[in-house]
């Protein structure tokens, strides 16, 4: 096997591959969506929520805080803390209320750091957050959140800010209230979604994998016996059939294979069943001319006319040696010639006539009337050779199985298109049950008869292919005991 064949993946794993990338590039697609669609609708929702947390706060504290009455002002630091600890009990997040007067400067901290450098307090916020001044001037400022990094942390966390003015019915914007909350909670929701749709896209990956080399199964396993049997026939079992099972395609496939290797062992079993054939076939006279040359080495007669009428039967075996290889190389030529056969206009009357001319002494010796009809001429395209031979050989069967006083009549004429020759005997015939195997090789009705008139089974098959050759047909009625009708039928020359 080809080294670089290893690097080619079998059918079966191409299909899995195939549907494992369509499943992994699905699902990215569908976590990224999800987790995004998801992160915005929570985040959207905390916004609403601390906007009117904000507004809800500014509004309380907004009497007392422009009252200027110091004792109502302390009271605000404790407000807020309250509120801080109101809004984290309702929403689980540590929140950090910031209170800034109408000049951005931090007045309460809900975190209450008085100092260190977490404390905001006495801070003009409005130098760093551009926000504080769009505020206090009366325009409104969406929540927004930030990823911050908290003191020296390396990992950034997710934090709301949402703004509200504080109003005074006389003075107008007095101050406003930053509220800043961490959204961890949201993020850690997203990463255990995160987490989980991995786990279950994993999951199903795995699962696909599974199923989809099992599903392929189905496909690749006639491909896989087709393969087999292929294997196997080649190696010369040609028995073999596929199991024709899978979708439509492969089953169609399977019986098309299924119809080849029929054919392909028919024609294995007839050419095996030829060579058989002719062998015994030549057999038979080898073995006559053993015996008599045997016989003749063994006699001790005087007479010379005994010697030859033992060459007589020796040279008689040997010319019906030669009828039969000279048949059979006129059959395997025909097979090899297939292609090149001549391709000319030929009288089929005149082709008929001259036959019949040559027969009539052998009708004759046997007091056969041989009688013909011809129509006028009509013209066929072939090999002329070969077209007489097939008349020859039709007329001569006519003849020799027909008994003395017999009448053999030969017609040619056309129909539909076609040239037709009609040999007609008043023979001994052919059985019903004989007929299909007529045109079979070496086929004989009475093998013994057959071969006392010098017949081999060739002549028949010799002319059905020829016919075949030239784009005709051949075909006999007959009925035992009355005689027999061949029809030769050719395409005429237009
Ligand atoms: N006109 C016919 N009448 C009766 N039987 C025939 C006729 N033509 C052919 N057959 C039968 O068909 C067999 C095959 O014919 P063919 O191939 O020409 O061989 P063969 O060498 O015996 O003539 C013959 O042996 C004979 O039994
Ligand atoms: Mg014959």
């Amino acid at each position: 096997m080809p080294t670089n064949r290893n690097f080619v993946p079998s059918f079966r794993w191409q299909i899995v591959i195939t549907y494992l990338l369509i499943i992994v590039v699905g699902f990215i697609i569908t976590n990224v969506s999800v987790l995004n669609i998801l992160g915005r609708y929570m985040i959207n929702s905390k916004k609403e929520t601390f906007r009117l947390y904000a507004n809800w706060i500014a509004q309380i504290i907004s009497y007392d805080y422009a009252s200027g009455d110091p004792d109502i002002l302390s009271g605000i630091g404790y407000d807020i803390q309250d509120f801080g600890e109101e809004i984290f009990n309702k929403e689980r997040e540590s929140t950090r209320i910031l209170v800034l007067n109408k000049n951005g400067v931090v007045d309460y901290d809900s975190y209450n750091i008085i100092s260190g450098p977490d404390s905001l307090l006495k801070q003009n916020l409005s130098k760093n957050f551009p926000e504080v001044v769009h505020v206090l001037n009366g325009e409104s400022v969406e929540p927004r959140e930030l990823y911050i990094r908290p003191g020296n942390s390396s990992d950034s966390k997710l934090v709301l800010y949402s703004y509200a003015p504080i109003q005074h019915e006389k003075h107008g914007i007095i101050g406003m209230v930053i509220i800043s909350t961490s959204l961890s909670g949201i993020e850690q929701m997203l990463n255990e979604v995160k987490t989980r749709m991995g786990t279950y896209s994993i999951t199903v990956a795995v699962l696909i994998i599974l199923t989809s080399y099992l599903a392929s199964g189905f496909i690749t396993q006639p491909i896989k016996q087709l393969t087999d049997v292929i294997r196997k026939m080649s190696q010369g079992h040609l028995d073999q059939r596929v199991k024709i099972s899978g979708s439509r395609e492969l089953r169609q496939l399977g019986e098309a294979f299924n119809i080849m290797s029929e054919k392909l062992e028919n024609l294995d079993r007839a050419r095996n069943e030829f060579v058989s054939n002719a062998s015994h076939e030549l057999k038979t006279p080898l073995s006559a001319i053993k015996v008599l040359t045997e016989s003749l080495i063994h006699m001790e007669a005087d007479d010379p006319s005994v010697y030859n009428e033992f060459l007589n039967d020796i040279n008689s075996e040997i010319d019906r040696l030669n009828t039969i290889i000279s048949d059979l190389l006129t059959l395997v030529k025909i097979d090899t010639e297939e292609v090149q056969l001549d391709q000319e206009p030929v009288d089929l009357v005149k082709l008929v006539n001259n036959t019949l001319r040559r027969l009539q002494l052998l009708a004759q010796q046997k007091h056969i009337t041989l009688e013909s009809y011809y129509d006028d001429h009509l013209t066929v395209s072939g090999d002329s050779v070969k077209l007489q031979q097939v008349v020859s050989n039709i007329v001569d069967n006519a003849i020799k199985y027909t008994p003395e006083g017999g009448r053999v009549t030969v017609e040619v004429y056309e129909n539909s298109g076609n040239a037709v020759v009609k040999v007609s005997d008043t023979g001994i015939g052919i059985p019903a049950k004989d007929l299909p195997h007529i045109f079979d090789r070496f086929f004989r009705v009475d093998k013994a008869r057959s071969r006392a008139t010098g017949g081999t089974g060739l002549g028949l098959s010799i002319a059905h292919k020829i016919i075949l050759l030239h784009g005709g047909n051949i075909r006999v009625v007959s009925e035992e005991g009355k005689g027999s009708i061949f029809y030769i039928e050719l395409p005429l020359k237009v």
